[in-house]
């Protein structure tokens, strides 16, 4: 309940770097929800804006409250996007994707003037790597990825829906991949990046504009350098 009350403050808090007229980045998870709840009252006491969700779920909920949706062939620049995250460590590098979202996150990110990241206090570490770290694959190449993966030292599982492999909603699959403590986050990037199947990995590093982290009662506002 004390992590509900915080991302609720987060998310409130994310609430004055959004402006009337501005197209907004919808982020994924249940700290975005708590973003997309409150962005569907501003819209229904007259703030015009149009997001762009990060999620077929975030795109629901955004529906859901009659908050108005684009796409980015009508706008590839973004002024605000608004996002959650697994982790965030002291540089204000991000893990993410424990909602599967981090394709079409990374993507919107990157298409953003401003990240601003909103998280409960539980997502602060000194060292990324304790939330095993989400990689996208395609099918085809699961099996050679995973091993790729685990000759860098990790214990890799394929996300799982019930019984059968999760499917982001670009169809691919999730690898979660569990290294401990991650003693170089940009080196890590490279290495996945340059995997062939990988589609995208759940390292945002350099991205955040601004990451609000509830503590308790308070939020606290970490800058970053973009
Ligand atoms: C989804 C994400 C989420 O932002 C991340 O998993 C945080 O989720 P939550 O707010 O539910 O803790 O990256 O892909």
């Amino acid at each position: 309940m004390a992590n509900e009350r915080e991302k609720e403050a987060a998310a409130r808090a994310s609430l004055r770097f959004i402006n009337d007229g501005q197209v907004i980045g919808i982020g994924s998870g249940s700290t975005s929800a708590c973003f997309i709840q409150m962005l569907g009252e501003r819209v229904k006491s007259g703030l015009r804006i149009r997001g762009i969700p990060t999620s077929d779920l975030s795109a629901q909920q955004a529906a859901s409250l009659g908050i108005p949706v684009t796409t980015l062939d009508e706008c590839p620049e973004i002024d605000v996007t608004v996002d959650g995250a697994d982790e965030v460590d002291p540089q204000l590098r991000l893990i993410k994707g424990g909602g599967g979202a981090l394709l079409r996150e990374k993507i919107v990110a990157s298409a953003s003037r401003q990240l601003v990241i909103i998280a409960d206090s539980t997502k602060r570490v000194p060292v990324l790597g304790k939330f095993g770290l989400p990689v996208e694959v395609i099918k085809f190449a699961r099996a050679v990825v995973q091993k790729k993966i685990e000759v860098l030292g990790a214990r890799v599982i394929l996300r799982q829906n019930g019984s059968k492999p999760y499917l982001t909603d670009e169809n691919n699959y999730i690898l979660d991949c569990h290294f401990g403590e991650i003693a170089d986050p940009e080196r890590l990037a490279r290495q996945l990046s340059d995997m062939p199947g990988v589609v995208e990995h759940g390292l945002f590093i350099g991205m955040a504009s601004v990451v609000l982290v509830a503590e308790g009662n308070k939020v606290d506002e970490l800058r970053g350098r973009r």
